[in-house]
């Protein structure tokens, strides 16, 4: 074999690892709406996802219009098989989901777009909107790498690719996560600026951070609304850029 020949197969195995290990596996935990829908633009964009429910037979129309690289399983396959476990349920879940995943998700990367609504959600929603949602699903997960996002949006924009291109806010604080979590949100079509996971609740609907931005207006809201001391000035800005046309109940209308 010429040299030439065997540089060129050398490069082609080479650009093949990369392409698989720039493939995800992808496990979606509550294939309902928000879970259906982003799951479905993850597989268009190339990642195998595996759907979960609590009655997998039940996803045969979505893992076939999702794709050849869908699937569907029970939750505790979902657990084991993803890299990244995206979790899309109704937060009161969340006590339930904590005992049935203890120790299952140790060191993988969970990406919720699950809100806490003190009607929908009781007592448990409630709580995580007083305690800080992202420090509620630490307790629920612990040992995880939490990414929140796409919580004040609704599913109809991701689906109908209406809020292409717009930016919405990716809350994580470790590099895992920051990478994995902007990474899903561009491969879902959109813009993903990152914020820590402290400012969490801002993101929910109704919320400053809520909605879809241009990435400039959300670079601009972000850094200034992460200072605890707010100058005037700054305020007013963040105030300038929020939009708030619902409030939070509206919002959970919308969105729940
Ligand atoms: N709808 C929106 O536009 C929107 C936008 C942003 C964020 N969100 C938030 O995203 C989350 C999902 O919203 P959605 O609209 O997609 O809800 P959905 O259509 O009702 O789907 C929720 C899914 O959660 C699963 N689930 C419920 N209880 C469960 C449990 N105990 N264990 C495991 N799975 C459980 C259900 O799956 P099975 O019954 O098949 O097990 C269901 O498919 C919510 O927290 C919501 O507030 C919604």
């Amino acid at each position: 074999m010429s040299r030439i020949l065997f540089l060129m197969l050398a490069g082609l195995v080479l650009c093949t690892t990369q392409a698989m290990a720039d493939t995800l596996r992808i496990s979606v935990i509550g294939a309902g709406k928000v879970g259906g829908t982003l799951g479905t633009l993850w597989v268009k964009a190339g990642h195998s996802v595996m759907f979960s429910s609590r009655h997998p037979e039940e996803l045969t129309d979505l893992v076939k219009t999702a794709g050849p690289n869908a699937q569907a399983g029970s939750l505790s396959d979902a657990a084991a098989w993803g890299e990244v476990i995206v979790l899309s349920v109704p937060y009161g879940a969340m006590p339930v989901l904590s005992e049935q995943l203890k120790g299952k998700l140790d060191g993988k990367v969970v990406f919720s777009t699950s809100n806490p609504f003190s009607g929908r959600d009781a007592e448990v929603g409630r709580k995580a909107l007083d305690l800080g949602v992202a420090l509620a699903d630490q307790q629920y997960l612990p040992g995880v790498h939490l990414a929140r996002a796409f919580n004040a949006i609704g599913y109809a924009s991701m689906k109908d690719l209406s809020g292409k291109g717009k930016a919405i806010p990716v809350f994580a604080d470790d590099a895992q996560a920051r990478e994995l979590g902007a990474r899903l949100v561009r491969d879902a079509g959109f813009v993903s600026v990152l914020s820590p996971l402290a400012r969490a609740n801002e993101g929910l609907p109704g919320g400053p951070l809520s909605g879809v931005w241009s990435e400039a207006e959300l670079q601009q809201a972000g850094p200034l609304a992460s200072n605890p001391g707010l100058s005037s000035a700054s305020s007013a800005t963040l105030l300038r850029l929020h939009r708030p046309v619902e409030s939070t109940a509206e919002a959970q209308q919308r969105l729940i």
